[in-house]
């Protein structure tokens, strides 16, 4: 097996958020070196709350936990109750035992974390806050981070408004920036997360009941199961996070990319703000490159997935 890959998580723990880190957790392929919170599907309170109680959950108690952006860069939010239920976790109540948050913020914590681990791949599954406020603060980050993987953006129809998905239309400004430090950059966009669409008939074949782990990995999704049958009619799930994450565990996951220069729209006035397009396509200046993901192997992803039910907690 090739060298553990260091890993540090940037979540607004939602519930994908929390599938992604037991999945990393599950994981030996990646070893995790710290996890940081942003404001994003529910308040950072709560994304706090919920990483602590699920690193408590899963004995890993060691990972550090640091407090990010309540906001936006420009101190706005959006709200994801409807999604991800009050609280982020679909109504799942996690007691963080013998974990708290760290008393350094999260752009300190991600800093150590790189000075300690230079080539670290930064895995990104919120809104882009803490990132360009860290990269922004510690420009020496450039050169300790090895990759940023990111979920977010849309190159088709969004899933907040028809134009822009929600990590990056919580915060385009953060995009922007981030985008501009011309870092090596992976994105697993919302348009790959809807190609590997499950049924409810795939779902259920992964099988998951019957340990703690597994069961916890089902309670999660019930409420976003329920949340896809009420607002598109249909008990589809896909998972966007998690699939991020499986593409840092297993690179060759990876079945389709593209190196796109992508442009930010930030009018505030223009029902667009927040979509991420392809430069070159709409002939606009880019603000920074990315390889962006377009499709992964459902057969790899439903194997690593299936991970998580045999945790021994
Ligand atoms: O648009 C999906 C992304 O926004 C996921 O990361 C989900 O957890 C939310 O943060
Ligand atoms: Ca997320």
């Amino acid at each position: 097996m090739s060298e553990t890959k260091k890993i540090f998580i940037d979540t607004d723990c939602g519930i994908d958020d929390a599938v992604a880190i037991m999945l990393a957790l599950s994981s030996p392929e990646v070893d995790v070196t710290g996890i940081s919170c942003v404001a994003g599907n529910t308040d950072i309170d709560s994304v706090i709350k919920n990483v602590c109680g699920l690193l408590s959950f899963f004995c890993r108690t060691d990972i550090p936990v640091y407090r990010g952006f309540p906001h936006s860069l420009i101190g706005t939010k959006l709200n994801a109750d409807d999604v991800h239920g009050k609280g982020g976790l679909g109504g799942v109540e996690l007691e963080a035992i013998g974990k708290r948050v760290e008393k350094k913020n999260a752009l300190d914590g991600l800093l150590e974390a790189a000075k300690a681990n230079p080539g670290l791949t930064l895995v990104t599954l919120g809104p882009l806050t803490n990132i360009a406020a860290a990269l922004n603060l510690y420009p020496q980050l450039k050169g300790l981070i090895g990759e940023i993987v990111v979920m977010g953006g849309a190159i088709g129809p969004g899933n907040v408004t028809k134009y822009a998905e929600f990590n990056f239309a919580f915060d385009p400004e953060a995009v922007t920036s981030c985008l501009s430090c011309e870092m090596p950059m992976k994105i697993l966009t919302w348009d790959a997360t809807v190609e590997l669409t499950f049924t409810e008939k795939e779902y259920d074949a992964l099988d998951m009941g019957g340990s703690e782990p597994g069961d916890l990995f089902l309670d999660l999704q019930r409420f976003y199961m329920n949340y896809k049958e009420r607002t598109y009619g249909k008990r589809v799930i896909n998972f966007p996070d998690p699939l991020t994450m499986a593409c840092v565990i297993d690179p060759d996951i990876i079945t389709a990319s593209e190196n796109m220069g992508l442009r930010m729209v930030l009018d505030r006035n223009s029902e667009k703000r927040g979509a991420s397009l392809d430069a070159a396509a709409e002939n606009q200046k880019a603000d920074g490159k990315a390889q962006v993901i377009t499709e992964c192997s459902r057969d790899r992803f439903t194997s690593l997935i299936k991970r998580i039910k045999d945790y021994p907690c």
